[in-house]
Order: C-alpha cells, then sequence, then structure tokens
C-alpha cells in the first residue's frame, strides 16, 4: 500500500475516511455532498464517535458509490489515531475499494501522520503460500491518501514509515515457518539492512567454538541447522555516543524442546521462538531507516532446539562463554542458554552501557500476563522506569516484575555453578536471574519476556491474527526518548 500526503483529495478515492472526536462529531460538516445524509446515518446507527466507535456506510459522491468511514477518537491521545487508521485498513483491506482518504484538514500533523502509521502497520498481511485465496478474499487497497492535514504531516512521516518497515521485518520474520527460517536463512533476511547503513557481521558455529559458547552450540548440537550469532551495529552519532546500547534477542528458530521434548499439540507455535531475535532486527531496521542519532549494538543469538541423536542430555553440564558452568536439567529451557552466550559476547565486545534482552522465554509469563502486557525485569529502575515509559508511549506496554537473591539461589546447582532450571514457581523470574548471572557489574541490564505478546490470536489495533511485530515499537521510542539528546 503506498502511501501520500496531499493537499486535495484525489479524484479517484473510493474510501472517504474521516476521523472524529465526540465534542467536535455533531457540528462536523463533512465535505460531501450529502453531509446531512451522513450526519442523519450514524444517527440511525448510534455512532456517536466514542473512541474506538467506528461505522461504515455506502452513498453517492461525485457521481458513484463511495465508502465512508468514521471513526471516533479521544481527544488529544496520540495512540488513538494510530487505532483509527488501522481500523480504516481493517474495514476495507478486502473489500474491492482501491484507494483510501483520509481526511487530514481537522487533524494535527502528529495525528494524521500516527493515522497513516497505524494504517500501513494494520495492513501487513503474509499471503505467498495461498496460491488459491478466492479473489473476493485478496487485498484490494493500493493507495492510502491523507489529504489536506497540515504540512508537517509529510515531513513527520518518513520517520514513521522507517519504523513500520521494522515492524514488517519482525512480522515477516515472525510468521515464516521453520522449514524457510532457520538461522543462516534469517541471517540471509536481514543482510538487506546494510543498505540502510547498518554494518553486518556473523559468527558461525566454529566462530563460537573458538569463543567458548558452550551453553548456546549445546542447544543447536541436536539439529542438522548450524547456529549463528547475527550482529547488527548502527552508529548514527558521528562515533561521540561512546558506549552503545546492545539489544539482545532470542532466535530459537524452532523449539521442539530438544530431548525433553514438548507435546505435539501446539508446537506449531514454536516456529516464533524467534521473536526477540525478529524484534531486534526490526528494531535495527527502523534505527537505521530513519537514521537514530544513537549508536546502537543489535545481536540475535540464532538456533535450533531439536532431538537428534547428537543432541544434548538432561544432566549435560555446559560451560558458558563466562566460564561459568550450567547443569542442563531440561533441554526446553534452552532459551537463556542461548541468551547468556550472547550477553557475555556483547559485553566483551562492545561494552555497553545499556543492555536489554527480548526473548519468548517462559510459558508462566503467559500464566502471568496473558497477551496484553510483556514481563520486566531489571536490575536497573532507571533503565525499568525508561521501558516501561516507551512501553506505554509506544503501544507495546511493559510490566515489572521482582528480581532478588532469594529468587536467585533457587538456580544454584548442587554440581554446577547453576542449573537451567528452576523450582515449582516463579518460573519467569527464576530464568530472569539466570540471565542476571551473565551481566558484568555496573551494566544497566533488563530483560524482557515476550512469550505473550508476540503472537496473537485475534486481530488487535495495528496487526491482524498472527504476529504482532512486539518489541519494535517500544525498542524505538526507547532510544527515540533517551539517546537522541
Ligand atoms: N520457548 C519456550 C517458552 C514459550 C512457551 C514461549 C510458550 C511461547 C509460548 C521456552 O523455551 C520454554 O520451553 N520454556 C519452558 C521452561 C521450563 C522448561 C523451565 C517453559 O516455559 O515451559
Ligand atoms: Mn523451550
Ligand atoms: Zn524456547
Amino acid at each position: 500500500m503506498k502511501i501520500n500526503f496531499s493537499d486535495a483529495r484525489p479524484q479517484d478515492a473510493d474510501v472517504l475516511a474521516f476521523i472524529v472526536t465526540k465534542t467536535t462529531f455533531s457540528d462536523f460538516t463533512f465535505p460531501l455532498e450529502n453531509s446531512d445524509i451522513v450526519h442523519a446515518t450514524a444517527k440511525l446507527a448510534r455512532f456517536e464517535a466514542a473512541a474506538g466507535q467506528s461505522f461504515l456506510l455506502i452513498n453517492e459522491e461525485g457521481g458513484k458509490l463511495v465508502r465512508i468511514i468514521l471513526v471516533g477518537v479521544a481527544d488529544g491521545e496520540a495512540g488513538d489515531y494510530q487505532k483509527a487508521g488501522g481500523d480504516i485498513v481493517a474495514k476495507v483491506q478486502t473489500s474491492g475499494a482501491k484507494h483510501i482518504a483520509i481526511h487530514g484538514a481537522n487533524l494535527s500533523a502528529n495525528a494524521a501522520a500516527e493515522a497513516a502509521y497505524g494504517a500501513a502497520l494494520r495492513n501487513w498481511r503474509m499471503d505467498k503460500y495461498r496460491t488459491k485465496l478466492a479473489d473476493t478474499a485478496k487485498p484490494t487497497v493500493e493507495t492510502l491518501t491523507v489529504a489536506g492535514a497540515p504540512a508537517d504531516a509529510s515531513t513527520l512521516w518518513p520517520s514513521y514509515h522507517a519504523i513500520a518497515e521494522g515492524v514488517a521485518l519482525t512480522k515477516e520474520l515472525v510468521t515464516e515457518p521453520a522449514n524457510i527460517i532457520y538461522p543462516e536463512s534469517f541471517v540471509e533476511r536481514c543482510k538487506h539492512l546494510a543498505e540502510l547503513g547498518v554494518e553486518i557481521s556473523v559468527l558461525d558455529d566454529k566462530d563460537m567454538a573458538a569463543l567458548g559458547m558452550g551453553a548456546l552450540l549445546g542447544v543447536a548440537q541436536g539439529s542438522r541447522r548450524p547456529a549463528r550469532l547475527l550482529v547488527m551495529k548502527w552508529d548514527g552519532t558521528g562515533g561521540s555516543q561512546e558506549r552503545p546500547v546492545a539489544l539482545v534477542g532470542k532466535g530459537v528458530t524452532f523449539d521442539t524442546g530438544g530431548i525433553s521434548i514438548k507435546p505435539a499439540a501446539g508446537m506449531e507455535d514454536m516456529k516464533w521462538d524467534m521473536g526477540g531475535a525478529g524484534a531486534v532486527a526490526g528494531a535495527m531496521k527502523a534505527l537505521a531507516g530513519r537514521k537514530a542519532k544513537a549508536y546502537v549494538v543489535g545481536v540475535c543469538g540464532l538456533v535450533e532446539n531439536m532431538p537428534d541423536g547428537n543432541a544434548q542430555r538432561p544432566g549435560d553440564i555446559v560451560t558458558s562463554m563466562s566460564g561459568q558452568t550450567i547443569e542442563v536439567l531440561n533441554t526446553d529451557a534452552e532459551g537463556r542458554l542461548v541468551l547468556c552466550d550472547a550477553l557475555h559476547w556483547v559485553q566483551e565486545k562492545y561494552n555497553p552501557e545499556y543492555v536489554v534482552d527480548l526473548a519468548t522465554l517462559t510459558g508462566a509469563i503467559i500464566v502471568s500476563l496473558g497477551s496484553e502486557y510483556a514481563g520486566l525485569f531489571s536490575n536497573s529502575d532507571e533503565l525499568a522506569d525508561k521501558l516501561t515509559a516507551a512501553g506505554k508511549a509506544s503501544g507495546d506496554p511493559l510490566w515489572r516484575f521482582p528480581l532478588s537473591k532469594a529468587y536467585d539461589k533457587m538456580i544454584d546447582s548442587p554440581i554446577a555453578d547453576m542449573k537451567n532450571i528452576g523450582g515449582k514457581g516463579a518460573g519467569s523470574i527464576t530464568a530472569a536471574q539466570f540471565l542476571g548471572r551473565f551481566i558484568k557489574d555496573g551494566v544497566k541490564w533488563a530483560h524482557l519476556d515476550i512469550a505473550g505478546t508476540v503472537w496473537a490470536d485475534k486481530a488487535g489495533p495495528v496487526w491482524d491474527k498472527g504476529a504482532t511485530g512486539f518489541g519494535v515499537r517500544l525498542l524505538d521510542r526507547f532510544v527515540a526518548d533517551n539517546f537522541e539528546g
């Protein structure tokens, strides 16, 4: 879908959308032949422009029938405009309509850009494997024009567009099945970030073995697919920011559980066990795409967790790159094994001031938070507050959990430095404590457990069923608000 900003409403628009508030709606004169009929029809349908309310009618305009959409937003709430843009697209995406015009004259520049952004996000879908999709089920909308918005809207747009492109990359990586996206092909799908100025380097399994990444490689050893560590560096500061922000993603391209194998029902969901890595890649694309004035390094630990004759066994003891040893009591608690080496490596190599990791780490976080919030764990109140604020502002919300010595004790092992599972309770916290053991003194670190928010069984404001792109908007906002001066 192409997105334009123009002064006048395009002649060929066949969807005319209006975003209105409760207080302005009653006196709103639609720039349409039949403004009165629109009001009367809306009244009949009990549309009052309440926030989130929307309404579609068909009426004659310029000698042809067009769809007219009204969407209600609350006064002054930025996020509502994204949702409004998303609603508009969702209503007509496969309707046969080709060109949406959003009326921009009653919107601020910001609101107009937000609406276009929401529409761009919500429009994403993957149809490439549906060779028999009925014509009536295919997307038809080709263009969206925001008409008559303040001129600044089109100045704001390129940054929003860049973030939407980042979110789209994440959704693509998350949606692709595991026979298509595995460590090597994940790397290939990210190589185009180099065109945006991202410096890409890749460690293969031999490189990682030489570095002593026994925890990450222990997970990978049961798979035919060799592991990769993908590193994406974006420095938009011209070298003036000394220590980068590091983003680290869990990229388990498929998680069978390994020898501690998962039940068959629902195992297909584990194709999106690389959602943390997907979010990191998407965030790097967003940051580079909008030329963020910040220094950020993204690292994706990429492995497949499979149970073959070479797979690691419950009880195996592995040595991580940090030198700490781990008793692997459950091969399905693999995400922390991948992350611990990626976390240690990035601290050694880049000396980051802040480290944020994202991982579909535990089913327990879904028990706690469902799919509304992702879990936040941090050794720094300052970092936790910054991330919480960015989450709230961006639409990817976070809820903080505690860390403590008492929880940490739960992963002590009688034979090694630690074991990879805790006791009965607090599964998400003991997983976070495990990661915390690989964070150096003085480094401000946060772990985001996104197992509940990567994949949605119903459509949300700016995503369809399936991949949500969670984390990209959050990380982009976190960087924008705190590291771009
Ligand atoms: N990838 C899973 C966590 C997960 C579960 C993500 C459901 C999304 C949906 C992770 O590797 C895992 O298997 N965790 C185990 C840990 C346990 C063995 C300590 C879990 O949560 O059951
Ligand atoms: Mn697992
Ligand atoms: Zn996993």
